[in-house]
């Protein structure tokens, strides 16, 4: 738990500039990201990684759903380049070395409280392990109060996370494959009325299974964990927790109390987000 402690001084003893201050990381405001390379089904997109040209406008839905917004997730995708970028895939480097010593095949990305970057983390994390030759790479969104993924990744399908659990539709017809980025997602499409009694099934167990039987890597994009029985529940069935503390803002007792809630066996590991670096490159992951 060393770790810990120093990610969480380190979240303490961040004092940034926050205000007014656009990082050289930051997605230019104008970039969009055009998502037509989401094709719904089982299609597997071996091989095909490039970073589209154009982007496409995507509809304002929210606090959270501006483009700028959404840019801010898409980090690895719009600047591959970036310090930040380097900085997900040193974290999918750590992982790999981790899953040399245990079974990591899904990762269950959380945090205490909203909006500290679990969905930022989860698909840039998904993108990046999706860049590496020959794998087969799922992010899930497993948040079925308030999804991310799908408009992060410009998905519009019919079938998501709650119809392959419920079973209105097969778990391969549920994924969408994103041709340009190397993975497939599993998203949220309806927000079902139970959303902790789903997580919670029998089908949610297996849907999981399946999709570890399929794929070398499961990034599970979850709410926050204060508050709710969700995250404990998917992290139940999860190979390993990352939690996502944000710079400034996650206070250390909420941080504790969710070692209290989870399996602190699981846990592998912890991401400061937006933070500015000390190395002199400045950056905002
Ligand atoms: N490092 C960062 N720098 C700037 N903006 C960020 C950073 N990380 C996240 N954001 C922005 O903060 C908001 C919350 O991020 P995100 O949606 O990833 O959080 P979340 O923990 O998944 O939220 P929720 O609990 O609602 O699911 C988004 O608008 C996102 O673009
Ligand atoms: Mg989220």
């Amino acid at each position: 738990m060393a770790k810990h402690f120093e990610a969480l001084q380190r979240a303490e003893a961040e004092r940034k500039r926050k205000a007014g201050v656009e990082s050289p990381d930051l997605p230019p405001s104008g970039a969009e990201w055009d998502s037509s390379s989401v094709v719904p089904g089982e299609a597997r997109r071996k091989g095909i990684r490039r970073l589209l040209p154009s982007f496409r406008k995507e509809a304002v839905d929210g606090v959270d759903d501006s483009a700028n917004e959404l840019n801010k997730r898409r980090i690895t995708i719009l600047q591959p380049e970036s310090f930040a970028s380097e900085q997900f895939r040193m974290l999918r480097g750590r992982i790999d070395a981790l899953a040399t010593q245990q079974r990591l095949c899904s990762v269950a990305v959380t945090s205490a409280n909203p909006r500290e970057g679990k969905s930022m983390a989860s698909v840039n994390l998904a993108v990046v392990t999706g860049m590496s030759v020959g794998r087969r790479v799922l992010l899930i969104d497993c948040d079925l109060r308030r999804p991310k993924i799908h408009k992060t990744l410009g998905i519009e399908a019919e079938y998501g996370l709650a119809e392959v659990v419920q079973g209105d539709c097969s778990f391969e017809e549920g994924v969408q494959t994103v041709g340009s980025l190397g993975i497939d997602v599993l998203p949220v499409c309806s927000l079902p009325g139970n959303p902790s009694e789903l997580l919670a099934s029998a089908q949610m167990k297996e849907t999981l299974t399946k999709a570890c039987e399929s794929y070398d890597h499961v990034i599970l994009d979850t709410p926050a964990c204060l508050g709710l029985s969700d995250t404990k529940t998917i992290s139940e069935l999860s190979d390993g927790i990352l939690v996502v503390v944000r710079a400034d803002v996650t206070r250390r007792e909420d941080v504790d109390a969710i070692m209290e809630i989870l399996d602190r066996r699981k846990m592998i590991g912890m991401v400061l987000n937006d933070v500015e670096p000390t190395s002199g490159q400045r950056g905002y992951y």
